[in-house]
């Protein structure tokens, strides 16, 4: 078997650094074989494609295509919200609706019309905390959707997805595989607003804000959906694996799902990472597992289809 070392002296000093912000140092699967299939997590990763992604010189691989505005601050709105003994504007959970929007109601919405839909939304508690909504950016026909959680202060200060710490690693996750987030791909969240403290969703918001996601996902149609995170997965699989959410994230990544017969693949989030670095090696298995599952070799583009 060949080593990793003897791997990395293909990689150009631009992707070593990557993966080294990455910090994959050891950048080949547990137990990986030399014919590339992960026998640790049944993780098909194509050897040659593998060798291939850490070999690419820096490239933008699909045309760049118009990104959305960056959104602005949306106006408030007291919806939902009734007016508690001190005057105060609270969420009135009770009369609110059972969902944010009606998928059908969504359905018929473009780009600028879902962006304003979501920032003027009312429909949970976590509109009274944020700052603004943060809709998603990124090239919106692009091939790559990536799927986060929510908003952090950064992101809720921003209006934009993904720029903190995580979204630092992110990059250089997607720096590593020749991409951008400009060009390349489109970023969304689960859920729009930004939980207080950074809590986890509860399952109610997620119930609001997943038609936002679908609609997107019926726009970018994208060819991948690279879900990062449990909130992410349970989301996005919610109708493709059974009891999803008894699932832990490590028995989810690894494989290939379809999603309305779109490929999904599942990884670990990158906040998770900065707390478990350890865990990063794994990551990397699974976005070889989507490179080699769209075809995509960083050094020559994507196959062309027959
Ligand atoms: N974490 C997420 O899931 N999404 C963001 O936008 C930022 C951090």
């Amino acid at each position: 078997m060949t080593t990793p070392a003897d791997h990395s002296l293909n990689l150009d000093t631009r992707q070593r650094e990557m993966l080294a912000a990455m910090g994959v140092t050891y950048w080949w699967p547990e137990n990986a074989t030399e014919t590339g299939k992960g026998t640790d997590t049944g993780t098909e990763v194509s050897h040659t494609a593998t060798v291939a992604a850490l070999a690419q010189p820096a490239a933008s691989l699909t045309p760049p295509r118009v990104a959305p505005a960056a959104p602005s601050p949306p106006p408030r709105s007291v919806a939902n919200h009734s007016i508690n003994k001190s005057g105060k504007a609270v969420f009135d959970s009770e009369n609110a609706p059972s969902t944010a929007h009606a998928t059908s109601t969504l359905a018929a919405l473009d780009w600028p019309a879902l962006t304003e839909a979501i920032q003027q939304c009312t429909a949970c508690g976590l509109c009274q905390g944020r700052k603004q909504a943060v809709p998603g950016m990124g090239n919106p026909r692009a091939r790559w959707l990536i799927v986060g959680e929510a908003p952090g202060e950064q992101e809720d200060k921003q209006g934009l997805p993904f720029v903190g710490p995580a979204g630092q690693l992110l990059d250089a996750m997607l720096a590593a595989m020749g991409l951008t987030r400009e060009a390349d791909v489109y970023i969304a969240n689960v859920i729009k607003c930004r939980p207080p403290h950074n809590r986890n969703p509860e399952p109610a918001e997620v119930a609001q804000c997943a038609p936002f996601l679908q609609r997107q996902i019926e726009l970018v149609q994208p060819d991948l959906i690279l879900a990062l995170g449990r909130f992410a997965a349970q989301t996005v699989l919610a109708n493709v694996v059974p009891d999803i959410e008894k699932l832990p994230l490590g028995k989810l990544r690894g494989q290939v799902y379809h999603m309305n017969g779109r490929p999904v693949v599942v990884s670990y989030h990158p906040a998770y990472l900065l707390r478990s670095p350890a865990e990063k090696g794994k990551v990397w298995a699974d976005l070889c597992l989507a490179m080699a599952h769209l075809g995509y070799n960083p050094l020559e583009g994507y196959t062309p289809t027959a």
